[in-house]
């Protein structure tokens, strides 16, 4: 990202050119040679609607780059069948590695077939791939400690572990085609359950289970229908008093569902410390997010191509947890933070994550 796809591609070509001639620090007849640093790295990302991903690509665009290494980053808009196209594009332009999210990560097995037969390696970035050999490493964020934060957070806000009356809470959970979405789920229910069976907390719609409380392609709009219908049919005469989202667009898209029924605000989670749900923590209308410094993982993603394709072996910290079906997948996991109103700015603007400009601080 940042230049425009026509450049991209120009320069795509420059690189090309000088990989065939022997140029640069790209490969050549040579084993040896192999393991420079150079070459292309093609870089996946699921979509541009929600802001993350941008600059996701941008933070491993630059990494790569600073490296010696030519970044070209797609953006699938959603569309699986798109990222399997741009996938094989990559892979036919020569690519030496592929860091990948997945729009859907049961969608991936032929097209990294492909890249296997090419001795392209493969990164499953923050979203694990499933269903297949063909990938090599996983760098990610602790998802259960996500949904932990997010429950544990509403636990204290809403004093549950002090006796009282009943608290009703509804539940919401990411896209079922991406794993992440249960991993967080489990998380939060870990903490949440013991309070659900004692009725301490009540989900009046009784939509608990996994499949019943997820959100297609992680959607604003698709959480907002569905607090709509919760609100309309379980909560007519009363507030609702608290939301475990997790994901910021879909705290905002249950946020609007609330304001348009006249409802009370509920206390009310969320993950990614997006921007526009930065600036509601600051303004006190979103309570909670989980801050994923997404520096740290492009670097991390980084690394361990840079190590893989100069001989090395990554450094992982889990080779149990993420079965993808076929595989265990060795992972780096970084751990995640949470952010409320009192340390956003000394979480996102003290780690120049954001300017104070940008969240809407004086600076
Ligand atoms: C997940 C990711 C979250 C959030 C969500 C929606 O895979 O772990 O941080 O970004 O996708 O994009």
């Amino acid at each position: 990202m940042g230049l425009p796809r026509k450049v991209r591609a120009s320069l795509l070509v420059v690189a090309v050119l000088l990989a065939a001639v022997g140029c640069g620090n790209s490969e050549s007849d040579d084993g040896a040679a192999q393991a420079e640093t150079g070459g292309l790295i093609g870089i996946s990302m699921p979509s541009g609607d929600q802001a993350r991903w941008i600059t996701d690509g941008e933070n491993l665009s630059y990494q790569f780059e600073r490296m010696g290494y030519t970044a070209d980053v797609e953006v699938a808009d959603g569309k699986p069948a798109k990222q399997i196209q741009q996938i094989q594009q990559m892979i036919d332009s020569g690519a030496r590695a592929l860091v990948i999210s997945a729009v859907d990560g049961k969608s991936l097995t032929g097209v990294l077939e492909k890249a296997h037969e090419a001795k392209v390696k493969v990164i499953a970035y923050d979203r694990l791939i499933e269903g297949t050999p063909d990938v090599d490493y996983f760098a990610t964020f602790d998802g259960r400690r996500v949904g932990v934060l997010q429950a544990s957070y509403l636990v204290d806000a809403l004093g549950l572990r002090n006796g009282g009356e009943p608290v009703t809470m509804e539940l919401f959970a990411g896209s079922a085609d991406d794993n992440n979405a249960s991993v967080f789920y489990k998380g939060a229910m870990s903490v949440l359950q013991p309070f659900i069976a004692s009725g301490r907390l009540d989900v009046r719609s009784g939509q608990t289970s996994f499949s019943a409380v997820t959100t297609k392609a992680w959607s604003d709009e698709v959480a907002r229908q569905r607090m709509a219908r919760i609100l309309d049919e379980y909560y007519q005469s009363d507030d609702l008093d608290a939301v475990l989202s997790p994901y910021d667009g879909m705290s905002r898209g249950v946020l609007q569902a609330i304001t348009a029924a006249g409802k009370k605000r509920p206390v009310i989670t969320g993950q990614d410390a997006e921007i526009e749900s930065v600036k509601l923590i600051a303004s006190g209308k979103q309570d909670q997010t989980v801050f994923k410094d997404t520096r740290k993982l492009a670097e991390l993603a980084a690394n361990m191509v840079k190590t893989l394709l100069t001989g090395g072996t990554p450094t992982v910290t889990d080779t149990t947890q993420f079965d993808n079906g076929v595989k265990v997948v060795p992972t780096a996991l970084l751990q995640p933070v949470t952010v409320v109103k009192s340390n956003y700015e000394k979480i996102l603007v003290g780690s120049s994550y954001y300017s104070a400009a940008q969240v809407g601080l004086a600076s």
